[in-house]
């Protein structure tokens, strides 16, 4: 049995594999074929933090594949009053199929795995945020960009530590910008360089967003740290991607934002609603290639 919590765990041919059945799952889809996959399977969606698009892909995505999505939200079960997570797991992982979880400390997302029966899946830690990437990843195929450079301008936050792990796996040449002081998880880096990545990690915007092919930014104020709101606006304030910053990166680049998107910080108007933007594209492959990920990990329970 497989858990999907970071790309660490996973080869480059398991990721294109997951790649490729999303693809499939995608395009039966939009031809209006709904494929059982998982028929009768249940997920548990825990969630201790709010949620747009992990809520909605992952609770459509597995009632499309013949299944059902049970929300738990950590107001209203017991976890949240401090159950204890090995508890948690072991009677929810006997009652589910598979279990999601959006949570805090990465550390919890593993003790849920290491005690449950069913595979968990990473709906976004502080750590790493994976299957945004992979939705990223898809967006990225379906532009013709076969061979990216990827920027990552702002914060070395979650999607940032992930886009190491996943880049250096893939082969994809990465370059992160972020002000001092906010770079991503040195373990990750470390892990992401002896993986053989190739990472460049800078304090220029101007010097990671030179020539890139993909232009990606996330907001500079994650959940859980919105005490630090003034002094990060402030740390910030040369890393927003405006029309002048962006216009530095390939012809044909394209601009990605996993969302929620504050326009005006991370991002200016005319780039996020620009003509180069596929947010919407990208939040669309959320449900996609998290179904195509749901039926991987299926397949692969012994
Ligand atoms: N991108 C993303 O994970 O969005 P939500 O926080 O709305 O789920
Ligand atoms: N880095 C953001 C991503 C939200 C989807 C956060 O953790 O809040």
């Amino acid at each position: 049995m497989r858990h999907f919590l970071s790309f660490d765990d996973f080869s480059k041919s398991e990721i294109l594999e997951i790649i490729e059945l999303s693809k499939k799952i995608k395009a039966e889809f939009k031809q209006g074929i709904q494929i059982p996959y998982l028929e009768k399977k249940i997920l548990g969606m825990v969630f201790e933090k709010s949620s747009t698009r992990t809520r909605v892909s992952f609770e459509s995505g597995i009632y499309q594949l013949g299944g059902y999505g049970m929300f738990l939200s950590n107001r209203d079960i017991q976890l949240g009053r401090g159950e204890p997570i090995k508890d948690t797991a072991k009677v929810i992982s006997s009652m589910v199929d598979m279990i999601m979880l959006r949570t805090f400390g990465h550390e919890r997302l593993e003790e849920l795995a290491k005690y449950s029966s069913v595979p968990v899946i990473n709906g976004l830690t502080d750590l790493c945020h994976p299957v945004q990437v992979l939705a990223d990843y898809l967006t990225i195929l379906e532009e013709g960009i076969d061979n990216p450079t990827i920027a990552y301008i702002g914060d070395g936050n979650n999607m940032a530590n992930s886009y190491i792990l996943f880049s250096a796996k893939m082969g994809i040449e990465l370059r992160i910008a972020t002000p001092k002081g906010y770079e991503p998880d040195t373990t990750i880096l470390q892990k992401g360089r002896e993986l053989g990545g190739n990472i460049l990690l800078t304090n220029s915007p101007e010097e990671a967003i030179l020539g890139a092919d993909v232009v990606v930014t996330d907001t500079w104020i994650s959940m859980g740290m919105e005490e630090e709101k003034g002094q990060r606006i402030k740390d910030f304030q040369n890393f927003q991607i405006d029309r002048n910053l962006f216009s530095k990166s390939a012809e044909n680049s394209i601009f990605l934002h996993c969302l929620p998107a504050y326009r005006g910080y991370e991002v200016a108007d005319e780039v996020i609603d620009g003509e180069r933007s596929r947010i919407y594209q990208e939040a669309e492959n959320r449900l996609h290639v998290q179904k195509g990920l749901m039926v991987w990990l299926d397949q692969h329970r012994n």
